[in-house]
């Protein structure tokens, strides 16, 4: 028997071409990022990607995808990826093949530490009511942190964090979030329709471009956290997400029955079918307490508990059922700020401990220029669809 003989070089960076840079939108052969092809022995190859900042983001993203184009290659059974950096000029060279002349673009998000989505397979959990709350939560305890509604049929993060009003755009025609709180950042549609109700009905591609948009054209600045509000049903916008941040993370919101749970575990099980970590589990509406100091179970029990074992990730936090939640959110100031000891208010400032304790406070990325933001007072639409 004859084994099968190892793929060429040329047939390694073949394959190669379908490894796209999801910054650049081009293949990183065509890009120039393959430094090297090797084959430290018999049946490995080791591929070194060359990247344009040492602690790149989508380092892991190369990582997995190298690693899995390569290792699908005939005859492959071991994957070596290394990583090093462009040299200036390889750096302006890449600029070329890219036809840009304002430099690489060094990214809205290129100075968040982490991007982390919030969501459920199930509408109404307190997907929102959780992503205000520990964004304030995380701010609390010290974070930079923002929160941006992905839901732009159905906003809920400028009412429940008190945020209304048209954002103003920087010199270099960058979108400035609306800031709430003493420092909590906010993005939302809302911020650029002209009613306040007014209805929002896009589809796919639209709503691909405005998420684009807030990810790309919104100029976070510096933060720990970015808390993205996922609509119910994380289909679409997970798809996008996932093409334009593949190293966001993801919380995942349940209420206790079994049935939300299960659900749940398919909102989980398509982030994980896009490479998206999950960090964790957050039980919401676990119980009501009676004045009388009696605890009703109303929506069951357990789900939170028996979703993270089976995703094999930590439950980050059990939110009772507390009538002030809802009336702070309505109100516009989480519970969290408003009242930090009540019971709601403590298992989201638990979540928000557990959440730093499992994320990296390293940025992955250098920092991106120092940009001069003057801002015009004018409004600033989106493209908004016919
Ligand atoms: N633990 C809680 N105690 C009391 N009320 C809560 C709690 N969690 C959420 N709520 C209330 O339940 C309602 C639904 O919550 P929320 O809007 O956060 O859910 P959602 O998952 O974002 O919904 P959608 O799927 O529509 O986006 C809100 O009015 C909110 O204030
Ligand atoms: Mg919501």
């Amino acid at each position: 028997m004859t084994l099968t003989e190892m793929p060429t070089r040329d047939a390694v960076r073949q394959a190669l071409r379908t490894v796209v840079d999801p910054e650049l939108h081009q293949n990183i052969v065509d890009l120039g990022m393959v430094r090297s092809v090797e084959y430290p022995s018999a049946r490995e190859v080791s591929v070194t990607v060359s990247l344009t900042t040492p602690g790149c983001p989508i380092r892991s993203h190369f990582q997995q995808a190298v690693d899995h184009t390569v290792g699908a290659l005939p005859g492959v059974e071991r994957v070596h990826v290394d990583f090093d950096v462009l040299s200036e000029r390889e750096k302006d060279e890449l600029k070329q093949r890219v036809g840009r002349t304002d430099g690489l673009p060094d990214g809205a998000l290129a100075a968040v530490k982490n991007v982390i989505c919030v969501g459920s397979g199930k509408g109404g959990v307190g997907k929102s009511t959780t992503t205000a709350n520990l964004t304030a939560a995380l701010f609390a305890e010290g974070k930079r942190a923002a929160a941006l509604d992905a839901d732009v049929w159905g906003y809920s993060i400028p009412r429940m964090l008190g945020v209304h009003g048209k954002p103003k755009v920087s010199a270099n025609k960058r979108i400035l979030p609306l800031v709430v709180h003493g420092g909590v950042k906010a993005m939302s549609i809302e911020f650029f329709l002209e009613g306040r109700d007014q209805a929002v009905v896009w589809r796919g591609p639209m709503l691909h471009k405005a998420i684009r948009q807030f990810l790309e054209d919104v100029e976070w600045g510096e933060l720990d956290y970015l808390l993205i509000d996922l609509p119910p049903g994380t289909g679409d916008v997970s798809m996008t997400l996932a093409q334009l941040l593949p190293q966001s993370r993801f919380v995942i919101v349940t209420t206790p029955q079994p049935a939300a749970q299960q659900v749940a575990k398919r909102a989980a099980e398509t982030a994980r079918r896009f490479d998206l970590e999950i960090v964790g589990v957050i039980e919401n509406m676990s119980g009501f307490v009676a004045p009388t100091g009696e605890r009703y179970t109303i929506f069951g029990e357990g789900g939170g508990q028996t979703l993270s074992d089976e995703l094999d990730v930590p439950l980050l936090g059990k939110i009772p059922l507390q009538e002030e939640l809802r009336i702070a959110a309505d109100n516009g100031t989480p519970l969290v700020l408003e009242d930090p000891d009540a019971p709601a208010s403590q298992a989201l400032f638990h979540a928000a401990r557990g959440l730093i304790a499992t994320t990296p406070q390293q940025l992955a990325v250098l920092q991106p220029p120092a940009r001069p933001d003057i801002a015009p007072p004018s409004g600033v639409s989106l493209p908004m669809a016919p």
